[in-house]
């Protein structure tokens, strides 16, 4: 029997290739570079599946032009990049990366709110600069984190491990807004509130974002939002680029409307707004909340896992759904 040929389009963990060519012709990039549209549907076309992650579009066009696509797994969780209805059509599964990632995705979103509230990041480059001259009373002084109401927007797997490390580890009430409210016996333990979007912009101090993106969750938070938060409060975005704006928050933190803000994902990654670069109040990050080495492991051998599952004839894994 012939082996079906993929494409790994991503430079990911040798041992991950050197398991998919036990049961794949594999065409990989080796590079830690990212092919170009174009480079990217000249290597897809002919191959019966693809290991992609959540950077390249993989839109109607690109599945239009390559008909013998049957799988795309993504080491991701989020799967905006891809457009799902089109894959369906075409009869082609497209598997995410769900669970695997959600605990250390989870660590970083609080440490960034962490860094954010607690002025870590700017106290960092105050010492590292020379600045640091005496002890003042008012010294890069932030807020509480312990205590203080932890506002979740977007309350799934990840948003749920967030509130988890609040209610149980910072003694944090916990409100919440979401499409759908948590099963009973999921907010119990956590004493999580659903509350309208409204009251949670209002009344947390710190914001966490975590909501997938999609056109519904385009600018979900912008200069509205943003005026109704407290002027003390923190906002956090581990989500993705897109469900921020970007250029109104910049403007929120340059006249304190609202305290600080930490980011790991941008409108148009990997370049930042200029305006955010210049501020002292946000701490930057590069799209790194699920970079432990064990945890980028998981999620390429899950794609790899879905891939060999999906083109051996079997269900997916992990599937998304249109
Ligand atoms: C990835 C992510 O690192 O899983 C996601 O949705 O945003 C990150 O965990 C990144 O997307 C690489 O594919």
């Amino acid at each position: 029997m012939t082996r079906k040929a993929i494409l790994v389009a991503r430079h990911i963990f040798p041992e991950v290739r050197e398991r998919l060519a036990q049961h794949f012709d594999v065409e990989a990039n080796q590079e830690p570079v990212d092919w170009p549209r174009d480079e990217l549907i000249r290597r897809m076309q002919g191959k019966a599946g693809a290991l992609v992650s959540s950077t390249e579009p993989l839109d109607a066009g690109l599945v239009a032009a390559c008909p013998t696509l049957r799988a795309l797994c993504s080491m991701a969780v989020g799967y905006n990049n891809i457009d799902v209805a089109a894959c369906t059509a075409s009869g082609i599964v497209v598997t995410n990366a769900p669970d695997v990632l959600t605990e250390t995705t989870a660590d970083f979103g609080f440490g960034l709110m962490m860094a954010t509230a607690r002025r870590i990041a700017e106290g960092e480059r105050f010492l590292r600069s020379g600045r640091w001259q005496r002890w003042a009373y008012d010294m890069l002084v932030g807020a509480d984190v312990h205590g203080a109401t932890l506002g979740i927007l977007g309350m799934g797997r990840i948003g749920q491990a967030i509130a988890r490390r609040g209610a149980l580890g910072f003694g944090m009430p916990v409100i919440y807004h979401n499409r759908s409210r948590l099963a009973p016996e999921l907010e119990a333990p956590l004493a999580a509130r659903w509350v309208s979007k409204v009251d949670l912009l209002r009344q947390a101090d710190h914001l966490v974002i975590v909501v997938p993106y999609s056109s519904a969750s385009h600018h979900a938070i912008g200069a509205p939002e943003l005026a109704l938060m407290k002027p003390s409060a923190t906002l956090t975005n581990i989500a993705r680029g897109g469900v921020v704006d970007d250029a109104a928050l910049a403007q929120a933190l340059a006249e304190r409307r609202i305290a600080a803000a930490g980011l790991d994902v941008f409108e148009g990654e990997p370049q930042v707004h200029p305006a955010l670069l210049d501020l002292p109040n946000v701490v930057l990050t590069p799209h790194i909340a699920s970079a432990t080495a064990a945890t980028r492991l998981r999620m390429a051998r899950l794609a790899a896992d879905n891939l060999i599952a999906v083109l051996g004839g079997k269900p997916p894994l992990t599937p998304v759904h249109a």
